[in-house]
């Protein structure tokens, strides 16, 4: 069985193509075929995503991109037999985009369409490592929109251990990088950055460092970010920069690398699966990674390329939910998406 994905939520356009194994035999689906198109120059010019531009820009993507994908695999549309589409948290026109594509598509082909849950695609995505994790693990959802720590026991069965009160991880990032006058997305531009500077040239609040449960907040952060960019004034040195750049990841990957042994020290689990864009830092990887070596603990990342959104991680849900025959078929040709929707209640 092959399963069509298509990623519309926010600023990427995603198209894979994932193969299950035959029916009844155990095994991990397989990721035939992937393309992707990525908006962020377009964005640029505005600092953040304009939800308008990015719907008209995934309207243009999303054929060629499926085509290309079938070529790569050198399949046909009939070769497909279920069509999956990111049905939400999102943007709403930009996941009506990818919605009303998969489920015509399906309509046209006679075949089944499937609603995916965003997070639980990034959640998933280190199931197309070379090295997949094993049930159950604790994950840690770092993506622009959330930060979340998890218990997974299974394929739809996530309990929330704590999540952010105010600003996501990327958004901490994307908006620190901003006041550095970094470009969008800044969680990158500010990470390079921060290979020139020191990370103790500026004391940076770490908030609910100490507050004994997995929970996150960022705004203050980039509060005292601020502050101390307009103490530096208007012509701050590269040097300073960097520093502050520096300082801003070092607070960031500390709260999070803290947090994560937390979540697992309460839950007794030794494995730990990262995900989403901000999955991505090499700093927050190389602290995880001595942090959990130390305590006996597996750490998983997907892929570096798989780490931002992609039609790998959502054909690769359906894939997972499909094998375990809770896949949210949708055969009546009617279509929602769902812009606010919580993981716990997928
Ligand atoms: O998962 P994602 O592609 O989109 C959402 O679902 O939100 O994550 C995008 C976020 C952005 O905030 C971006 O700045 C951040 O991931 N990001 C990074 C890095 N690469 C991407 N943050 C820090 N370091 C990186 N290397
Ligand atoms: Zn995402």
């Amino acid at each position: 069985m092959r399963v069509l994905g298509f990623e519309s939520s926010c600023d990427e356009t995603g198209v894979a193509l994932v193969e299950l194994p035959p029916a009844g035999q155990p095994g991990m689906p397989k990721l035939l075929a992937q393309a992707l198109h990525s908006q962020i120059a377009m964005h640029q010019a505005y600092g953040g995503v304009v939800p308008e531009l990015a719907s008209r820009d995934h309207i243009r993507r999303v054929l060629p991109l499926s085509r290309e994908v079938l070529a790569q695999a050198q399949l046909g549309l009939h070769d497909v037999d279920v069509i999956a589409y990111t049905e939400g948290p999102g943007l709403a026109g930009a996941l009506l985009v990818g919605a009303g594509v998969a489920v015509s598509l399906a309509a046209a082909l006679g075949k089944p369409a499937v609603g995916v849950h965003h997070l639980e695609g990034h959640l998933l995505s280190p199931f197309l490592s070379a090295d997949p994790p094993e049930f159950p693990f604790v994950a840690l959802l770092v993506s622009g929109g959330h930060t979340q720590l998890m218990r997974v026991d299974e394929v739809g069965q996530y309990e929330i251990l704590g999540e952010t009160i105010d600003d996501a991880a990327g958004e901490a990032f994307d908006k620190s990088a901003k006041l550095l006058g970094l470009p969008y997305p800044g969680g990158p531009h500010l990470s390079k950055l921060a290979e020139q500077g020191r990370a103790d040239a500026f004391e940076l609040p770490r908030p609910l460092l100490h507050s004994g449960k997995p929970d996150f907040s960022f705004a203050g952060l980039k509060t005292a970010v601020l502050t101390q960019v307009k103490k530096l004034g208007d012509a701050p040195s590269e040097q300073q920069r960097a520093d502050l750049a520096a300082s801003t990841q070092a607070a960031i990957v500390e709260v999070l690398v803290k947090k994560s042994l937390l979540a697992l020290k309460s839950t007794g689990l030794k494995r730990l699966v990262v995900a989403g864009g901000v999955g991505a830092n090499a700093l927050l990887r190389a602290e995880l990674n001595a942090a959990c070596m130390k305590r006996g603990v597996r750490v998983h990342y997907p892929e570096l390329s798989l780490c931002t959104d992609n039609g790998a991680m959502i054909a690769m849900a359906a894939a997972m939910r499909l094998q375990r025959g809770m896949a949210r078929l949708r055969e009546d040709g009617g279509f929602g998406v769902r812009p606010r929707w919580d993981l716990s209640a997928a």
